[in-house]
């Protein structure tokens, strides 16, 4: 099946539901058993057994059914967010004092998560690598190394790693793979395709669509996916509600769309910035030749540097009516953000001056809204840039 009939009607048992077309939301916590024998038969199958929500429940399983199938993986397990998801997924394949190769420019809270968190309370080691180089990841090797973390295209340069070329290599060393999807979502790249062993998501992104789920998922072969939800899942508990599963399957039924949109609008909103002249660079992977190789399409995340200092940057956004200033993306609404406004309280001024990072940097999400109407709106925003 293609994603659009997966997304229609893989999972759906109408016929168990009187009809319905939507399935119901499973809104309990306790699943109960008519025999001793029936609850013991459930406790065989405990990895896929309704017992009790924490584990698995009908309305969760429906959304993961479906992911795992546009990832093209075996399995899928969602958790309450991408934050959960990712460090799920990483607790899963290190211990204490292993080390982790990890690209540089991976989202913020990953990062932190690595070094700061693990790092501290488990002596485990990482190298940040840029990621479009074998060699450098191969000089980064060591012998404890158990993971490398990808993230490609990456949410803040969109810097891409050949999945292929990683995978191969990290498979003939024994080292596990893990990739955040989220930039790409599923309709536009595959990462297990090409080898990778995991793709996580920030369900708060593109596969919810709505801006009103938090929440993320992991998705891999059986096998992986079993030691999660054995494990990290059931120990550390960072489930998804029913409702809010409910509502990332709603939202799902649109992602092929969605994404077409967002595709051609931003491709539209980024020929009108190439013409203007307060616009010194655009930062979009679609010439990329990494990601050209391994993608089908490219979102609605995008970076631009503005002929302007940081003062500049945040008139601009200021200026703008049809964008709403905001960090997370993915929704339907259209974004702009400045860096500069966060990383100058994350940084010292020294700091920041030496971090080469342009104070006329802003980061815009192109949402469902018409383009022509968003062009409108940057027009007039950059035009009063001094
Ligand atoms: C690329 C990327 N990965 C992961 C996350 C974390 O997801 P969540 O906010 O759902 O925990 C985010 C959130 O902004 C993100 O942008």
């Amino acid at each position: 099946m293609k994603p659009s009939t997966i997304i229609a009607h893989l999972g759906e048992d109408r016929k168990k539901n009187h009809g319905a077309v939507v399935a119901p939301i499973y809104q309990n916590s306790l699943f109960t058993f008519e025999s001793a024998d029936a609850i013991d038969d459930a406790f065989s199958k405990f990895e896929t057994a309704y017992i009790y929500t924490r584990g698995n429940n009908p309305t969760v399983t429906l959304l993961e059914e479906k992911v795992a199938a546009l990832e093209h993986g075996e399995a899928c397990k969602f958790f309450a967010s991408g934050m959960s998801a990712i460090s799920a997924s990483i607790f899963s394949f290190v211990e204490a004092c292993d080390h982790i190769i990890c690209i540089d420019s991976v989202y913020g809270p990953t990062s932190n998560f690595i070094s700061e968190y693990l790092g501290k309370k488990f002596k485990i080691q990482v190298t940040y690598v840029k990621g479009d180089d074998l060699e450098e990841i191969k000089s980064a090797t060591q012998s404890n190394t158990k993971l490398i973390y990808l993230e490609s295209p990456s949410s803040g340069i969109y810097a891409c790693q050949d999945l292929k070329l990683i995978a191969d290599y990290a498979k003939s060393k024994g080292i596990h793979t893990i990739i955040d999807n989220t930039w790409a979502s599923p309709m536009f790249q595959n990462p297990l395709d090409f080898g990778i062993d995991v793709v996580v998501h920030s369900a708060s992104k593109y596969l919810s669509g709505h801006s009103d789920v938090v929440a993320g998922c992991v998705v891999a072969s059986k096998a992986i996916i079993t030691k999660i939800f054995k494990e990290e899942h059931q120990f550390i508990g960072g489930k998804i509600a029913p409702f809010e599963a409910w509502l990332i399957t709603r939202g799902l039924r649109t992602l092929p769309i969605r994404m077409e949109r967002h595709e051609k609008s931003t491709e539209k909103v980024i020929a009108f910035l190439k013409t203007h002249k307060k616009v010194k660079s655009i930062l979009y992977p679609n010439n990329n030749p990494i990601a050209q190789k391994q993608m089908r399409g490219y979102g609605g995340l995008f970076s631009i540097v503005l002929d302007t200092d940081g003062q500049g940057a945040r008139d601009f956004i200021d200026r703008l009516n049809l964008f709403c200033i905001g960090v997370s993306w993915g929704g339907f609404e259209s974004l702009a953000y400045a860096p500069i406004i966060s990383l100058s309280k994350e940084m010292s001024k020294e700091k920041l001056e030496a971090s080469g990072i342009h104070p006329g940097l802003i980061r815009l999400y192109i949402g469902l809204e018409d383009a022509e109407d968003l062009i409108a709106d940057l027009k007039s925003a950059l035009d009063m840039i001094n």
